[in-house]
């Protein structure tokens, strides 16, 4: 008897096991709430709207609607798009707030103004598929490709590397330096102050753009000299910068790859991180011939950012031991740590 109810219950067990499907278990378990976690899962791992905001600034969305209201019919000719399609995308964006219904037809929203040219907020360069950034995050399609071999999926969509990419491509070249500048003017003052850099006689800037960052430290102490180094198509004009503004400075356009100029110091700001554990070695080895080495990196605050540099360059953002380690093997020894601007300045000294 005992048995057989045994049995009944099992069999009853069997049979409920046998219709639920792999979701429906956890969720009687109340590992997973279906209306939530599933939920928040398929929002955090769509494509769909991502793209279509992308898409909309590249095709100037934003900004054509902003002030008149328009179909899609009637704007599909001028952005050389398919109608039937434009309006697939506009009734999208109309769902995500960034455009509106009117009766003569979708406008920008207050919202969707965030996306334009102008806003100034930097999301329209962030977005667009043609600019640095834009286009080099289109290679998040091969996300797999980098984390099966440690390289740069930019490589691997584009055929050559960001860099290579960037002296064939003047105008992405000039809009990377802007970006970069304009990153760089809000917390230049954060770094001038930082450091006293009068301690140093010959400042060597590896891979400091188009001297921005070295100009302002230079007005800033005056005794000192400056050295920049980057490639060749970013420091054209830095010379003329520097002599205008009466600063001691030399310019080489080379790589950092090749020997460097003579000087005590050496200033890597975000440099290391585009590149992986070789290549940042060889530059390291190339500044190591300085006194004292100051590196200025995010110490691998954000897990987005590393998975970006691994994508754009193959690189990474290192901890502060990993930097520590990596420069001991060049004889030099970590003396300070200074926050600046989300940042931190390391200053090793040989
Ligand atoms: C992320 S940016 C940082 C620029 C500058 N230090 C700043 O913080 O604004 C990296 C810089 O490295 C430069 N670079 C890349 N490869 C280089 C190479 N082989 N030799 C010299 N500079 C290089 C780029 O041109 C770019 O200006």
């Amino acid at each position: 008897m005992a048995e057989s109810s045994t049995s009944t219950g099992w069999d009853c067990v069997n049979t409920i096991a046998s219709v639920l499907t792999e979701i429906e278990l956890p969720v009687m378990a109340g590992l997973i709430h279906v209306d939530t976690d599933v939920q928040r899962l398929r929002e955090m791992s769509g494509l769909v709207t991502p793209m279509a905001l992308r898409v909309a600034v590249t095709l100037g969305l934003p900004d054509r609607l902003r002030d008149e209201p328009a179909t899609a019919a009637e704007i599909a000719p001028e952005l050389e798009a398919d109608p039937v399609a434009l309006d697939l995308l506009l009734a999208h964006l109309t769902v995500l707030g960034v455009t509106e219904r009117t009766a003569a037809g979708y406008r920008t929203t207050d919202f969707g103004a965030l996306l334009g040219a102008d806003a100034g907020n930097g999301l329209h360069g962030f977005l667009h598929q043609d600019s640095p950034a834009g286009r080099a995050d289109l290679a998040f399609a091969d996300l797999l490709h980098s984390v099966r071999t440690g390289e740069a999926a930019y490589e691997a969509r584009y055929g050559q590397g960001f860099w290579a990419d960037l002296a064939e491509r003047p105008d992405l070249r000039g809009a990377f330096d802007r970006q970069m500048n304009r990153r760089m003017a809000a917390w230049i003052p954060q770094l001038v102050a930082a450091v006293d850099w009068s301690r140093f006689g010959t400042l060597v800037d590896v891979g400091g753009g188009n001297g921005r960052t070295l100009a302002a430290i230079l007005q800033a102490n005056p005794g000192m000299r400056g050295h920049l180094v980057d490639l060749a198509e970013t420091v054209e004009g830095a010379a003329e910068m520097f002599r205008e503004r009466g600063l001691d400075a030399e310019v080489t356009g080379g790589s950092f790859f090749d020997p460097l100029p003579a000087g005590d110091t050496y200033l890597l700001v975000d440099v290391l991180h585009n590149w992986d554990d070789e290549r940042a070695h060889e530059i390291l080895a190339r500044c190591a011939l300085g006194t004292r080495v100051l590196v200025v990196e995010s110490l691998g605050e954000s897990t987005e950012f590393d998975l970006v540099m691994l994508v754009h360059f193959g690189g990474r953002d290192r901890g502060l031991h990993d930097l520590e380690r990596m420069a001991a093997s060049h004889g030099l020894t970590l003396e300070s740590v200074t926050q600046v601007s989300g940042r931190s300045l390391l200053e090793f000294t040989r």
